[in-house]
């Protein structure tokens, strides 16, 4: 048994511990907004925030026995309302195509992580959307 703390919440998880937190989160948390893309840290589909830095939760480096004390946020819990600034500007400069990869776009800017794949291209209105929240200046990984 493990507890985690996810979205301000406490959870005990009677999983094995080598469990990567994706699997945590979709499959027996039911928090199916972070996506699974490639499973190997590459497209950034499944990024979360871990004590405020976004983060690849299919890593084995964030796997369920690693996250005793950590602050882990979801898409589900950076806003209580939906009114994230990026979750505004996202709307405003209607980012998503498919949507798939939108999640974990969202939380790779609000943490300052890598830059994440967009299988549809959405590059240059993440640009634009980014720029609105950044004052006029391009914020930069987008993706590229
Ligand atoms: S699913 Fe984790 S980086 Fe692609
Ligand atoms: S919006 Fe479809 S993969 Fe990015």
């Amino acid at each position: 048994m493990y507890t985690i703390n996810v979205n301000g919440t406490n959870y005990n998880v009677n999983a094995d511990g080598n469990t990567p937190l994706l699997w945590v989160l979709r499959d027996i948390l039911g928090l199916t907004g972070t996506k699974y893309g490639c499973g190997i840290e590459v497209c950034g589909a499944c990024t979360v925030m871990i004590d405020g830095q976004a983060e690849r939760s299919c890593s084995d480096d964030f796997s369920l026995s690693k996250l005793a004390g950590r602050k882990i946020t979801t898409i589900e819990g950076l806003s209580p309302n939906r009114t994230h600034p990026l979750q505004l500007a996202w709307i405003a400069h209607q980012v998503p195509q498919c949507g798939y990869c939108q999640s974990g776009m969202i939380m790779t800017h609000a943490g300052s992580g890598d830059s994440n794949l967009c299988v549809c291209g959405t590059y240059q209105r993440m640009s634009e959307a980014l720029a609105s929240v950044n004052g006029g200046r391009n914020g930069g990984g987008n993706g590229n």
